[in-house]
């Protein structure tokens, strides 16, 4: 429900009125249904509930960078931070920025901030005002559309992807793109997300450059998130658009330490952007956060190179952390192929993407809800029905397609960051053994029995996991 239906201001008490704007503001859903998970849990309706909703990692923050956090509050770094965070934290960054991205980033790109999410609002402070534009893929992380929309009344632009006719995979097609910018004035910004959420999909070097080339010539800037730029699998090497001549100008480069070192709960995240730009952002965040804590900022810095902080010395963990997140990536691909080979057991009911990155995947489920016995005896026809009813009826939580715009109806978006034993492979089981029961009831024949589930599942754990 809508923050301005829910507190409707003659209800008030006193009878204040609220901001008449927040009925633009959407939410990220992930963290109201987590809620409802919780409540299912300790309801204790199932014995347990299969997590495929959960946006976290699944592993946890490697013990050197906890070791680092434990020293620094031993050494009382306690008080308040710098509020950029301190330069020689933003050197280290900006250091490892430069020598991934291939393109000089100095300490004044660089700006710290309490997770990766407050760049979006950041962005759009900086840059939009009134009659301004911006533009989001769509589907994609709910939170930049919620704030696009909250900020320009309801303007936000949709770059909604085209769907491939035989697999149900989703693409963000240029073309697209371009009649958006044609047909539209005042654009300032666009939000690209690669590894994406929630498709698992990533954009490749040649269309990012199309992107690029878009940029400069209509002159907007790019909010490029790719805070899941070390957990890609196989052939798909993670491209930056700051690699691109000249990207660094019109980029906004959202990043931070939750996804790629399992530290979604400390709130570290950082931003690369022009030095201008970094500027504007630092006197909003002396007026939203004051600083990042002395620890986060202590220990982000550490993890791509030394930091010595009013006498002390603390060294680098990033060759300590390396194989502890190599061992973690690898075992994200094994889950992402794992689980879109055990969906694809059930094609073309369901329809399942490959795993490029981050630990997403975005089946199509239209066939599915098409099905009699769902559609008309349960009176399930859309895809945030279906997610809703898994979870209170079977204890499957997932989350819908279109809680992450339109161009996601009819798809479900299961992570696999969860425990391969306790949640993917009995929770995939489970999904399958209930899915064949509504083709069945439906009259139709499925592709695989439901005796057949363990034994073929077996069978791919055998594949995936050797
Ligand atoms: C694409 C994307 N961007 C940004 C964020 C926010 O990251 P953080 O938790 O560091 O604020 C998330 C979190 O789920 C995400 O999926």
């Amino acid at each position: 429900m809508k923050l301005s239906d829910k507190f409707l201001d003659n209800q008030l008490s006193p009878k204040v009125s609220i901001n008449p704007d927040l009925k633009y503001l959407g939410t990220e859903t992930s963290f109201g249904f987590g809620a409802e998970v919780v409540a299912l849990e300790i309801a204790k309706k199932f014995p347990q509930i299969y997590k495929f909703h959960i946006g976290d990692t699944g592993p946890n923050t490697p013990e050197p960078i906890i070791e680092v956090a434990f020293q620094a509050l031993k050494d009382k770094q306690t008080k308040y931070g710098h509020f950029m965070g301190y330069p020689q934290v933003r050197a280290n960054i900006a250091n490892y920025w430069s020598k991934t991205r291939g393109v000089d980033i100095k300490t004044e790109n660089v700006i710290l901030e309490p997770g990766g999410k407050p760049a979006i609002e950041l962005s759009i402070q900086a840059l939009v005002g009134d009659g301004d534009k911006i533009i989001v893929q769509n589907p994609s992380y709910p939170v930049y559309g919620s704030l696009a929309n909250f900020y320009t009344k309801g303007q936000c632009l949709n770059w909604t992807a085209r769907q491939n006719s035989a697999d149900m995979t989703l693409d963000f097609n240029i073309e697209d793109l371009v009649d958006i910018l044609e047909k539209n004035k005042n654009i300032k910004l666009l939000f690209l997300n690669t590894p994406q959420n929630p498709t698992g999909m990533m954009m490749k070097k040649e269309k990012l450059e199309m992107v690029a080339e878009l940029a400069m010539r209509y002159k907007f800037m790019v909010v490029f998130d790719d805070i899941y730029d070390q957990i890609t699998f196989g052939d798909n090497k993670h491209f930056s658009l700051l690699s691109i001549p000249g990207m660094l100008d019109y980029t906004i480069n959202l990043n931070g330490c939750s996804k790629n070192y399992a530290m979604t709960g400390w709130r570290i995240g950082f931003i690369i952007a022009p030095e201008w730009l970094i500027e504007i952002f630092g006197q909003l965040a002396v007026n939203k956060w004051s600083c990042v804590s002395r620890v986060n900022q202590i220990v982000a810095g550490t993890i791509f190179g030394d930091v010595d902080l009013d006498g002390y010395h603390y060294d680098s963990v990033a060759e300590k952390i390396k194989p502890i997140l190599q061992a973690d990536f690898i075992e994200y691909e094994k889950k992402g192929k794992f689980l879109s080979a055990s969906l694809k057991l059930l094609s073309p009911f369901i329809l399942s993407n490959e795993p490029e990155g981050a630990f997403y995947l975005f089946p199509n489920f239209a066939n599915i809800l098409k099905l009699k016995y769902l559609n008309e005896t349960l009176n399930i026809k859309t895809d945030k029905k279906l997610s809703h009813w898994l979870l209170h009826e079977h204890g499957i939580a997932t989350l819908a397609g279109s809680d992450f715009g339109d161009g996601g109806n009819g798809y479900i978006r299961f992570s696999y960051a969860e425990d391969r034993n306790k949640h993917i492979i009995p929770g995939i089981k489970h999904l399958l053994k209930i899915m064949i029961e509504i083709i069945e009831k439906s009259g139709e024949k499925p592709p695989i029995l439901q005796t057949e589930v363990e034994e073929k599942i077996r069978q791919l754990e055998e594949k995936y996991y050797e």
